[in-house]
């Protein structure tokens, strides 16, 4: 077992209430001391971080693992190690996958697979209906005995209303949150990319969430409209959270200059969306950053016309990209998003790096530095940030008191 000694960090640990210039002493997987000058004992590694922003391991609560099923697209072992590159010590994959991972068997499985190949730690999130075919109920206490930290069947809207709230009813004793992936299928399919699409099935979510009081959380959020939905239900006391990406952040459609192969789900939207979507994470009613990582191969995303793959692989710009958005978001409010938030609402550990604390730590640094998709860990090498400038970058990764990654040597 490794002993770490961060020196010459800024500290930012919401939790702990702390921003100051500390040493983070990591002994035996946990986080043992803080101080300042600290001196190295004979048995540590010593990491300068050289002023660089020492945090609680970042979270992201929505990626693509595309395990099992779609190996050419990820594995564990690459979107693993793309997490770690891109400063997650966990991530939350998603149960699109073949078979869904709609049984605790599926759960165990990826469990495993992820005990032997995986450089941080993963948490599965089960689906809602069997196969994801919105029929019928997934039997959610099993699940979650499993480990299933939420229940989703991202990539599609549970389509009909009737079966979304008995699943609400069901799993009301459940902690795990519901999270709803929202575009209404019968106007998806009439109106392409409207918004309304979304709004549709954001308002009929939260209207669900107020009458079962089932914990829901809005996933890949994008419109201003559904925005001020959320607003709206929390002071009717609706307990629903919500997540935003890079891109729909960043973008709007068709700014991207990527033709057919910008498609992703839910869509880039308007500029106005955009512009809300930054307000809202600078006022608070965004809770949490999550990339939807979303690897698929070259040919995939190549294709012509209306049969792109839709998503982009997010992991490796993620951190980076959230910076570029929104630079005047203050740093322990940054953390908040990327951690403690995801945490609270997945019922995680509470990230922080008090002692005694897992030692899931995320360093970076306000420095400048170029995408390069062809050096990404995730076999998904396609991004619409391609060769752009991003202003914050990921400098190392601890996993459970474990350097992962360290962006001088590229160990992960
Ligand atoms: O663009 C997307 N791609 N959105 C989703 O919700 C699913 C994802 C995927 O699995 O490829």
């Amino acid at each position: 077992m490794t002993q770490l000694l961060i020196r010459g960090g800024r500290v930012v640990d919401p939790a702990g209430k702390l921003d100051a210039l500390r040493d983070v002493r990591v002994r035996d997987r946990r986080i043992a001391e803080i101080g300042e000058h600290l001196t190295a004992r004979d048995d540590e590694e010593l990491f300068d971080a050289g002023g660089a922003v020492v945090a609680p391991g970042f979270i992201d609560m929505h990626v693509h693992l595309r395990y099992p099923g779609y190996p050419e697209k990820e594995t564990i072992d690459t979107g693993t190690r793309a997490a770690v590159r891109g400063g997650f010590s966990s991530v939350a994959c998603m149960p699109n996958t073949n078979p869904a991972l709609d049984t605790p068997d599926a759960i165990e499985l990826l469990n495993a697979e992820a005990a032997t190949r995986a450089h941080c730690r993963v948490y599965a999130i089960a689906a809602m209906t069997r196969g994801r075919r919105g029929r019928e109920l997934a039997d959610f206490a099993a699940l979650a005995r499993a480990g299933a930290v939420a229940f989703s069947d991202d990539g599609d809207t549970v389509a009909d209303a009737a079966v979304a709230h008995a699943a609400a009813v069901r799993a009301r004793d459940v902690p795990a949150p519901f999270i709803g992936h929202c575009e209404e299928p019968a106007l998806k399919a009439a109106l392409g990319n409207d918004g309304i699409v979304e709004d549709a099935a954001v308002a009929r979510d939260l209207l669900i969430a107020a009458s079962t009081k089932k914990a829901w959380h809005i996933a890949h959020l994008s419109t201003a409209t559904a925005l001020a939905l959320l607003r709206f239900a929390r002071t009717c006391g609706v307990c629903a959270t919500c997540e935003v990406t890079p891109h729909h952040l960043t973008f709007s459609a068709g700014t991207t200059g990527l033709g057919a192969s910008e498609a992703v789900n839910p869509p880039l939207r308007r500029d106005a969306d955009v512009a809300a979507l930054r307000a809202g994470v600078r006022d608070g009613t965004i809770d949490v950053f999550a990339c939807d990582h979303a690897p698929h191969t070259a040919a995939e995303k190549a294709a012509d016309g209306t049969d792109a793959a839709p998503g982009y692989s997010g992991l490796e710009v993620a951190v980076g990209a959230y910076a570029a958005a929104v630079p005047d978001l203050p740093l322990s409010r940054f953390v908040e998003l990327l951690s403690v938030n995801p945490a609270r609402i997945l019922r995680l550990p509470p990230p922080s790096l008090t002692p005694g604390s897992v030692a899931d730590i995320t360093m970076f640094a306000d420095r400048s530095w170029i995408v390069r998709p062809q050096d990404f860990a995730s076999l998904g090498k396609f991004t619409p940030f391609a060769g752009r400038a991003l202003p914050r970058k990921i400098l190392a990764t601890v996993v459970d008191g474990r350097l992962a990654y360290h962006a001088s040597r590229e160990t992960a």
